[in-house]
């Protein structure tokens, strides 16, 4: 009895962002092992196999690594299709590459399904556009969960040079624009939280860099730090995204900064 190991993206939780193949694994799974920010919409599409949330949420008890990846070499072993289901992309701060490696090493039969990533559907979803002629011709992604983690990319940024995305960085979204502002980035640069991103909870706060320390936001929600000049181009389109209502809106310490906070309503 040989079992096999899907490791899915589950996008960053509309459920239809999933890919073809991913609502394929989920609908034949016998196990569905799932991060906790995957959306109880995507979970839902397997209702005949065993479902545990085994998922790390900060400041919250989870799973140890070593035992996720127990947990599926056993069932595979025992001859079930297991999909271990990670949001946003497996392979992007997720520790899909590790699990990958673990299950390579039982000798497990397994494949990599990708999902869309909260690095890029996050802004998407708010109108901002990571790459824009004239604006920016990259992006860079950075995890904010620790100094050590974003500093070497950030302090190696010249200002402007790439739109900055940082997953994992709201606690710490104080000390990411104190570096950049430090580098030499212009205290009015563009920058925007995009919070449950695709959800109906949807919230994104925008403002200045220099307001960003200062952004009031709810801090349960997961949420993607964007800057740049391209978050200038979500304003131009606010007026056509439907649904989109200003429900707060405070002058920030910004030379003409303003803060403003949308509540985007994207399930109707
Ligand atoms: C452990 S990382 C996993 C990233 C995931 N593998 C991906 O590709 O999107 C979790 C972080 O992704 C971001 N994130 C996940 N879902 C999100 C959403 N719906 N809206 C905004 N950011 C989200 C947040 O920064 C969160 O702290």
């Amino acid at each position: 009895m040989s079992g096999f190991v899907s490791l899915v993206g589950a996008g960053p939780g509309d459920a239809e962002l999933l890919t073809l193949k991913a609502v394929d694994r989920l609908k034949r799974a016998d196990l569905v092992l799932y991060d906790a920010l995957v959306s109880a919409d995507v979970v839902a599409l397997a209702p005949q196999a065993q479902r545990f949330p085994v998922g790390k949420r900060a400041r919250r008890k989870s799973f140890e690594q070593r035992t996720i990846e127990r947990l599926m070499i056993r069932a595979a072993q025992r001859g079930k299709r297991v999909v271990r289901l990670k949001c946003g992309d497996p392979f992007v701060f997720g520790r899909g590459g590790e699990e990958a490696l673990a299950l390579a090493e039982a000798g497990i039969a397994f494949e990599v399904i990708p999902g869309v990533s909260s690095a890029v559907a996050a802004p998407a979803s708010a109108g901002i556009p990571v790459t824009h002629r004239g604006l920016a011709s990259g992006f860079i992604a950075v995890s904010g969960h620790a100094e050590e983690a974003y500093r070497p990319a950030l302090a190696s940024l010249a200002p402007g040079a790439a739109t900055v995305v940082v997953l994992m960085g709201v606690a710490h979204r104080a000390d990411i624009a104190r570096l950049l502002l430090e580098r030499g980035w212009p205290k009015d640069t563009p920058a925007a939280i995009v919070m449950s991103a695709s959800t109906a909870e949807q919230h994104v706060w925008s403002g200045a860099l220099a307001d960003l320390p200062f952004a009031s936001i709810p801090e349960h929600l997961p949420g993607t730090l964007v800057v740049g000049a391209v978050v200038s181009v979500a304003q131009q389109l606010a007026p056509q995204t439907t649904g989109t209502a200003v429900v707060c809106a405070s002058p920030g310490p910004a030379e003409g900064g303003l803060a403003r906070q949308e509540q985007q309503h994207v399930h109707r």
